[in-house]
């Protein structure tokens, strides 16, 4: 049965930042058949004010409003300079760097990415010892900003979990200080706890300034939080 066929909608009010809007509410029909954990999360895409934007403004996922709201606060793309998208699958920040006048970006992701116009995708894992050097041909130089909107898989066992995300936060920034061009920014989602001890010595060392902002596009009952380290000291 078709997503349309399971949902029925009915007309409702909601408030979004100050405004006062009306929105279709939407609620999971058809429930028989799905565990509870993914009813709840579809009723939540379905009722979510950044999903029906996305759709209605062609950007691939709600995530590029949290790179909107990141870069009209710390100006994080600039016009023509090179652009590097950590774990970009589908393709939503790598659509909003573009559409801000970033000259070249190059989206990287274990999973392949449909193709938006202007930007090119590297399939492999970021991680990989060539990743650098391949992202660094395809820009025809050293990125200006690297961005990371990378979550690790969750195994359910929350010690586990939370060295493998503060692990890809730290190899993001590892990738980051060894590719970014002097004066370059990095960008990258972090979750509570986990932007602390090591990763911030490690930013404070390189870069001028390091802030963290949640845009309000990130739910707030998510964990996830943003780490901005601006102005790249160059490497030593
Ligand atoms: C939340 S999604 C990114 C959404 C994206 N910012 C957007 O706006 O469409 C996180 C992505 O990180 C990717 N990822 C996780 N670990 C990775 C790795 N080691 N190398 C490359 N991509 C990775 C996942 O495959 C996933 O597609």
């Amino acid at each position: 049965m078709s997503r349309d066929g399971d949902i029925r909608r009915w007309k409702g009010k909601t408030e979004a930042k100050g405004e006062k809007r009306r929105k279709l509410t939407r609620r999971v029909k058809t429930s028989r058949g799905r565990k509870i954990s993914s009813v709840r999360w579809l009723q939540r895409q379905l009722n979510d004010v950044y999903v029906q934007r996305a759709q209605e403004e062609g950007y691939r996922g709600r995530a590029a409003y949290k790179l909107i709201e990141l870069d009209d606060r710390f100006s994080l793309i600039r016009k023509n300079k090179r652009v590097v998208d950590l774990g970009a699958a589908p393709g939503g920040w790598s659509q909003v760097a573009i559409q801000r006048g970033a000259g070249q970006v190059v989206g990287i992701d274990l999973l392949p990415i449909e193709p938006v116009d202007d930007v090119n995708f590297l399939e492999m894992d970021f991680t990989d010892e060539l990743a650098g050097q391949a992202v660094i041909d395809m820009l025809q130089g050293p990125p200006d900003l690297v961005m990371s909107d990378m979550a690790s898989n969750t195994t359910g066992h929350p010690a586990t979990d939370h060295l493998r995300i503060v692990a890809l936060v730290e190899l993001a920034a590892e990738f980051a200080i060894a590719t970014l061009a002097p004066g370059g920014n990095f960008v990258a989602k972090v979750f509570q706890g986990g932007s602390e001890g090591e990763l911030l010595k490690l930013l404070k060392a390189n870069f001028i300034t390091v802030r963290h902002f949640k845009p309000d596009a990130s739910r707030t009952e998510s964990a996830e939080t943003y780490v901005i380290a601006k102005t790249f000291r160059g490497r030593k």
